[in-house]
């Protein structure tokens, strides 16, 4: 998968995708996670990326021109195959797993972070293909949801993780939160690991993480079992 991130602080990535998973993805080929700059894309001598707002009212617009530059440069030096191209903004679809899934499917994506009060609306309507938003709350920019997406996704990506399993039973993948996990001691502070857990008996222990499962999920997140068509 190729992912291409648009953004006005290309440093903030350095770091978080240079550590764990998204590290060894990279060296493994599995992802090839390429930063731009939108300002390399403006032609005036202050690299202006934004401007103030038509009709007036407060804050910066990002402009459209180095956006769509950055885009068009971008798609004309490698194989213009089909593209997502997902605007990040509080006002799009709410992220989540069943959307990570959709999105690790494409061998394809471009990012691009908004900044200051918005992006000018023909970005959204005339570049744009996706929006997601990461949350109902609202970013300084576009950076850290761009962070959070990559991560999501690219953990998806298959050869990426070292166990199917173990993605297998993570939150939400099943619809379900997931159940306790533990590790040694067997008994920390008076406190011990669920007998069960050290039964040995498989059987017994996926129906007592299952049940575990159902009862975390219906205590914190109620909604997860009214979603929209599922049904347990
Ligand atoms: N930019 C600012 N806030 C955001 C959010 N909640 N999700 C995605 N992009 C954003």
């Amino acid at each position: 998968m190729r992912i291409d991130i648009f953004c006005l602080f290309p440093e903030m990535f350095v770091s978080p995708f240079n550590q764990s998973i998204i590290k060894r993805a990279k060296e493994q080929e599995l992802v090839d996670i390429v930063i731009h700059n939108i300002r390399d894309h403006t032609h005036d001598k202050h690299h202006t990326a934004d401007d103030y707002p038509y009709g007036g009212g407060p804050g910066m617009v990002l402009k459209p021109e180095p956006i769509f530059e950055a885009i068009e440069a971008t798609k004309q030096q490698i194989n213009p195959g089909k593209v997502a191209i997902i605007l990040l903004t509080p006002q799009g679809r709410l992220f989540s797993q069943q959307i990570a899934q959709e999105l690790a499917s494409h061998s394809h994506l471009m990012l691009i972070c908004g900044h200051y009060e918005g992006v000018d609306e023909r970005v959204h309507e005339h570049l744009a293909t996706d929006e997601i938003s990461i949350g109902d709350y609202v970013l300084s920019g576009g950076e850290p949801a761009a962070m959070v997406l990559v991560d999501a996704i690219v953990r998806l990506i298959p050869g990426v993780l070292g166990s199917q399993t173990s993605l297998n039973n993570n939150s939400h993948t099943g619809g379900l939160l997931e159940y306790p996990q533990y590790t040694r001691p067997q008994i920390y502070r008076g406190w011990p690991v669920p007998s069960v857990l050290l039964s040995g008996n498989h059987e017994e222990i996926a129906r007592w993480r299952h049940q575990e499962a159902i009862s975390r999920t219906a205590k914190r997140r109620p909604d997860l079992f009214f979603e929209e068509g599922k049904s347990l």
